[in-house]
């Protein structure tokens, strides 16, 4: 298998030779090789038994360094041999306070601090899956994304104790375990974590009990929004750990690079990328709590950060600083990460000097994804017949108003021409299987497209409209419909949608992201109908969002409409709205803004209007 993979490569290689010399070919060499080694890897990781773990590479590296720095946090430093201890203590604790076997799943609602890598190093070492809660989310929400991952055990930060409490009575009726990392708690029913875990033994846990791990087991929940309202539990397999993990390497990250993680740990980019990649290469990690665009490059001169992680909202906030006179004054070689726009780079380059930036496309849940590792500004990374051959995938022609793909007389979908703009669709193959989301069949079911370019096949529905040009370069050009971006999150329409109901006045709500200059992505928005008789009641529906959703979540512009448009199909009509946007002068309804500091929603008048345009109030 592994020398099929190498010929193929290579004849692959020596065709592209042939082919299509072009001026990215020494690009697209280095990065084939690359990912051939990697690929080759993969394939070993799937043979040997016992089957080898990130953890293994993690322990390892334990071996190999035990004095070397794991992580940086907020002046403290834990070595790999003290991570390695404190996640054996953290395992035993667990192992006698809540009688965790292998394969018991645990829902970590943790804040990005060691504690979290701890935790989950600790419970990997018993076996158990961990579900990764994003640490913003509340109530409904919260106890939805809890129990889609089928866990038993809840482990939060002793700052979400408010969060948890909230949602106590219906984990207690459920007779799940709650853990808190302190040493205190008055409340009943959750149970203090933090002392017995210092007292636990720090000897090594055997290996016998995650004997039964292997490389298509469960290792972790991802929660991605998804286009069917609550947030949906990705399941991510020890396969696609291993893959993601890899990202690094395939960017040029080596043992004696210090990667700057100042993104969320609870999301794919954080965690794998980031913590299970920075494990892979056995590197030094710089934890943040939250990104700072202030302190991020005083924490890179202070640590020597020669890799950063961005997504496109963090590059443009770094380009907002201030300029300072040592901008240029750090290590910072690399940037890994997604979603910066063409002129937010140039700026970024001008400003703080020749950094290496690698665009990815990829999705948490995905079978497909992209490197930008040549330098073209705008791409997300090159069609590549190596890449194309090992994980099939095609671009389809998509109608955007009925939201679905193309189809032919035979029923086929219909393969999208060069330049124009299509969705992505990955196939599902032995190589690159779909495992999709926990709990939740339909959601699974939909995201898998039948009878695509052939009667019977299968393919993964990225949701996401990409463009191939003539020259092979990938442009990520939207996603579709139900989902929207804001601050780097994911805002799942249909949930704002049920919170927005909840306020007494409103009746129906319509949920869609619009364009704002100036900013990535699209802020929320809403048209909603009234109840009859009602007026807007601007108090009311700003508590219910301020209370129920996350602030990125929260729809700034409220439009009150005399009826919504539905589709034939009784969906709502957004395009049309989209396109509106929140112009008070060329739109008759009635609209609203989301004002923090009058607490309520206020009526949206142009002054308002021309302020937003102006920068001069902040989203
Ligand atoms: C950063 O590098 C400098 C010079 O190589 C070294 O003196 C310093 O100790 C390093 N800082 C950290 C936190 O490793
Ligand atoms: C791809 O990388 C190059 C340089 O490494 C950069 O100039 C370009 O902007 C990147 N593409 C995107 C979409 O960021
Ligand atoms: C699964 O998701 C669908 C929407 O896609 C929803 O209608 C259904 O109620 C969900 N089922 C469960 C058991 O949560």
């Amino acid at each position: 298998m592994i020398w099929f993979t190498v010929l193929a490569g290579l004849a692959i290689l020596f065709f592209v030779f042939l082919k299509s010399f072009s001026p990215y070919f020494k690009d697209d060499c280095a990065y084939i090789l690359r990912s051939i080694k990697l690929g080759i890897r993969l394939v070993k990781y799937k043979k040997i038994k016992p089957f080898y773990s990130i953890l293994d590479s993690f322990l390892d590296a334990v071996k190999r360094h035990p004095d070397k720095i794991l992580l940086h946090f907020e002046g403290q430093q834990f070595t790999y041999g003290e991570a390695d201890k404190k996640s054996n203590k953290v395992g035993r604790a667990l192992q006698a306070e809540a009688r965790l076997k292998e394969g018991d799943t645990v829902a970590l609602f943790l804040a990005n601090e060691p504690s979290f890598v701890w935790t989950w190093l600790g419970l990997s070492k018993l076996g158990c899956p961990v579900a990764l809660l994003n640490f913003n989310i509340r109530s409904k929400s919260l106890l939805h994304c809890f129990s889609c991952c089928g866990a038993k055990v809840l482990i939060a930060s002793p700052e979400l104790q408010d969060a948890v409490e909230e949602v106590l009575p219906t984990l207690r009726e459920q007779g799940i375990s709650v853990y808190l990392l302190s040493d205190t708690c008055k409340i009943k029913g959750i149970n203090t974590l933090s002392e017995k875990i210092s007292r636990a033994s720090d000897e090594p846990l055997s290996p016998q009990l995650r004997a039964n791990i292997h490389i298509r087991s469960t290792a972790l929940y991802i929660y991605t929004s998804g286009t069917t309202g609550l947030p949906k539990a990705a399941i991510v397999t020890h396969e696609r750990v291993w893959a993601a993990s890899f990202v690094q390497a395939a960017c040029g990250s080596t043992s004696a690079d210090i990667f700057y993680i100042n993104l969320p740990l609870y999301h794919s980019a954080g965690f794998l990328i980031g913590l299970a990649g920075g494990i892979e290469r056995g590197m030094t990690l710089v934890l943040k709590r939250k990104f700072s665009a202030s302190q991020f490059w005083d924490d890179c001169r202070k640590y020597n950060v020669t890799v950063m992680q961005y997504i496109g909202e963090t590059m443009r906030y770094l380009c907002n600083t201030p300029e300072k006179d040592n901008e240029k004054d750090h290590k910072v070689r690399i940037a890994i990460g997604n979603g910066v726009r063409s002129d937010v780079w140039s700026d970024f380059l001008n400003r703080f000097g020749d950094i290496k930036v690698k665009e990815l496309y990829a999705a948490t849940e995905g079978n497909i994804g992209f490197i930008n590792y040549t330098s073209k500004i705008g791409a997300v990374g090159r069609v590549n017949p190596v890449h194309r051959f090992f994980f099939p995938y095609t671009l389809i022609k998509f109608n955007i108003e009925k939201e679905e793909p193309v189809r032919n007389s035979e029923g086929l979908c219909i393969e999208a021409d060069r330049g124009e703009t299509g969705l992505l669709v990955g196939r599902v193959t032995q190589r690159s299987p779909f495992i999709g989301y926990a709990g939740n069949k339909t959601q699974t079911e939909k995201k898998r497209l039948h009878n695509v370019l052939k009667k019977g096949d299968l393919y993964f529905n990225t949701g996401d409209l990409l463009r191939f040009d003539h020259e092979n370069f990938v442009y990520f050009q939207d996603r579709v419909g139900d989902t929207f971006r804001w601050k780097g999150e994911n805002v799942a329409t249909s949930e704002v949608a049920d919170i927005l109901s909840m306020a007494q006045s409103i009746l129906e709500a319509n949920v869609y992201g619009v364009k704002v200059e100036g900013h990535e992505g699209r802020i929320g928005m809403a048209a909603v109908t009234l109840k009859e008789g009602e007026e807007f009641d601007c108090l009311d529906a700003y508590n219910k969002v301020t209370n129920y959703l996350p602030a990125y979540a929260r729809p700034r512009f409220i439009r009150i409409q005399p009826c919504l448009e539905m589709t034939g199909t009784f969906k709502m009509k957004k395009v049309k709205l989209v396109e509106e946007g929140f112009n008070p002068a060329l739109i008759n309804d009635l609209l609203y803004f989301l004002e923090p500091e009058k607490k309520s929603y206020v009526p949206l008048t142009e002054e308002i209007y021309k302020a937003i345009g102006a920068r001069q109030i902040k989203l």
